[in-house]
């Protein structure tokens, strides 16, 4: 019996569990995922004890990014983005890695088939822990050039620092004339989530052949999507992120790359959509 566990304080809200346990169950293997609500203080005692508590990993989310990063060893990608979301153990160590900027760049090419980055320029919203992740995917696909707005400049401004010249910040209030010559556009803020307000964005001068990508999935198509479906943009939501950035965890645990299928889909757009 395999098991892993996603840890958060709070940790209600996380659908990962309805995740790996749909896989679990698909391909028949014998284990089990569940929820640990940990406390920042306990993250440390709690991740020394994960072995002997019988667990081969787990996923991590907010507020114990960055600090399980630093308690674990660290991937390439997990260096870079100072902070991650995924941890196994291998021979008694425990890994760290970060999977967010593979699960958006999987969903964005399950959901936008044509979708060529190498060489192209994309405008990035936000400048959080998803603009980092999301990023840093974008150059390993090879985009040529990211501009980076973001409500507080400073922000854009340290983070475009951070990851070198393809890298421009932006000001906010140049967004809309930024849209011309993209291939991508995308939203990593949480405007236009739920209880938040909407991402107001001038899409007029954005090329028709550029995909648009919201990483807000609660609602699933939110008011920046529409807009783009409306004027025949390619899009991309964020429930293929949360779902494509689930996989390789499952992987590294239970031994199998599973896959994202539209059952799956269907399963966790039901429970989104009771919330
Ligand atoms: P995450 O790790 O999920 O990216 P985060 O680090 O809290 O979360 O980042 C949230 C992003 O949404 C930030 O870019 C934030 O902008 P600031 O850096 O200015 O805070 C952005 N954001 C949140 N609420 C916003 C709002 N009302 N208007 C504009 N941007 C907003």
């Amino acid at each position: 019996m395999i098991r892993a566990c996603v840890i958060g304080w709070p940790i209600s809200h996380s659908r990962s569990p309805l995740i790996h346990n749909y896989w679990l169950k698909q391909y028949a293997i014998a284990g089990a995922y569940e929820k640990k609500a940990v406390e920042p203080e306990q993250l440390e005692n709690f991740l020394k004890n994960l072995e002997p508590h019988g667990y081969a990993g787990c996923n991590v989310t907010i507020p114990h990014k960055e600090a399980a990063f630093k308690l674990a060893k660290p991937d390439e990608i997990a260096r870079k983005l100072g902070a991650a979301n995924t941890l196994y153990i291998r021979d008694g160590i425990l890994h760290a890695t970060s999977t967010d900027g593979e699960g958006f760049i999987a969903s964005l090419k399950a959901d936008v088939p044509t979708i060529q980055l190498a060489a192209k320029s994309a405008l990035v919203l936000g400048a959080g822990g998803a603009a980092r992740a999301i990023i840093q995917a974008l150059l390993q696909e090879g985009v040529e050039r990211i501009e980076l707005a973001n409500r507080t400049p400073e922000r854009a401004a340290d983070l475009a620092r951070h990851f070198g010249s393809r890298v421009k910040p932006l000001a906010w209030q140049n967004i809309d004339d930024a849209m011309r010559e993209q291939a991508l556009l995308v939203n990593t803020t949480s405007l236009g989530m739920k209880g938040q307000p909407p991402l107001i964005v001038e899409l007029r001068k954005l090329p028709l052949t550029a995909a648009v990508a919201d990483i807000v999935y609660v609602p699933l198509v939110t008011p920046l999507l529409q807009a783009a479906v409306q004027r025949g943009n390619p899009v991309s939501g964020g429930l293929g992120m949360l779902l494509h950035q689930a996989v390789r965890g499952f992987e590294l645990w239970f031994g199998t790359r599973p896959h994202v299928t539209p059952e799956l889909r269907a399963l966790v757009k039901a429970d989104v959509e009771k919330s």
